[in-house]
């Protein structure tokens, strides 16, 4: 567990269990006895009110404490977070996440797929869906959330430790539901201030003869249409923002962002994602794959 809210889930579970096991034991032990009790000794008034106690009073005394119990953590899981600090923005696409950073000094940022999170402070995280219903389950931070057309839904997240934590889309949307993948990557707030700051700057420029090849073909072929790469003239908006995609530990099928990864999912990306939005380019060579793979992992 790495998030405020899923330790509340995780002791409201234990406790839920607890209680239901102490009843379990309690009607099993009554089962017991009434089986070998001999019956005569029992006046009316006795089965009267064990009827009434144990088959009313008890059960609701029993089941409004824990209604309270559970009840008490409601505020603490609502709290969406402070709207002063840093916003993230999620949007649920074509089998892919959005997210929009928004910082206090009023500047945005784009990248996919990745949620990163600086430990020990709540971020708002405001959620919207394109097409259909998502939603947005990272297990070992806290509870899912939906993503619904036309209406913007909130979630606080907490992260308790640094570490790298996998996400899921957690109600069905389609073809690829399954693959709806994403990271969310938390780290001490410097460290995270650091990854800001890094995110804020433009692409930087292809430093091998490989990767400038590969930046040749990247508009040659067209990318620019659908994705952005801050610093260069591509700036489609379909896709994913590409600026510093190299810096992502995975890509969007949840595989490794390394040079073969990349490659596979350039020439078929149906193959790993089917349904996708995105066009296969096994028209290019390998070694133009490979440049191209190349320039993307290089925009760090
Ligand atoms: Cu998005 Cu399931």
């Amino acid at each position: 567990m790495a998030g405020r809210d899923a330790e509340r889930i995780a002791s409201l579970f234990w406790w839920m269990l607890g209680a239901a096991v102490v009843v379990w034991l309690a009607v099993m032990g009554l089962a017991v006895f009434a089986l070998h009790a001999p019956h005569e000794r029992q006046s009316r008034k006795q089965v009267q009110l064990l009827v009434v106690g144990g088959g009313a009073a008890v059960p609701t005394v029993l089941l409004v404490i824990l209604l309270v119990f559970g009840l008490r953590e409601v505020p603490g899981l609502l709290n969406p977070g402070s709207e002063d600090g840093v916003q993230i923005h999620l949007r649920g696409e074509r089998w892919w996440w959005r997210v929009r950073y928004e910082l206090p000094d009023g500047s945005q940022f784009e990248l996919a797929n990745e949620v990163r999170l600086p430990v020990g402070t709540r971020v708002p995280l405001w959620l919207e869906s394109s097409d259909v219903v998502h939603a947005f389950w990272v297990p070992s931070l806290a509870g899912k959330v939906d993503l619904i057309p036309g209406r913007v839904t909130r979630l606080g997240l907490e992260a308790t430790r640094p570490g790298r934590f996998r996400g899921v889309c957690a109600e069905y949307c389609g073809l690829s539901h399954a693959a709806m993948r994403f990271e969310v990557v938390t780290s001490p707030p410097r460290e995270f201030e650091r990854w800001t700051r890094a995110q804020k700057r433009a692409s930087r420029e292809p430093s091998s003869p490989v990767a400038r090849r590969g930046r040749a073909l990247f508009t040659s072929v067209g990318c620019g249409a659908c994705h952005t790469v801050r610093g260069t003239p591509a700036d489609g908006e379909i896709g994913p923002d590409l600026t510093h995609f190299g810096a992502r530990a995975r890509l969007g099928t949840g595989a490794p962002n390394d040079v073969r990864g990349l490659q596979a999912w350039l020439r078929a990306p149906g193959r790993h994602k089917p349904g996708v939005n995105m066009p296969g380019y096994d028209a290019l060579s390998s070694r133009e794959l490979r440049s191209l793979a190349g320039y993307l992992r290089g925009l760090q």
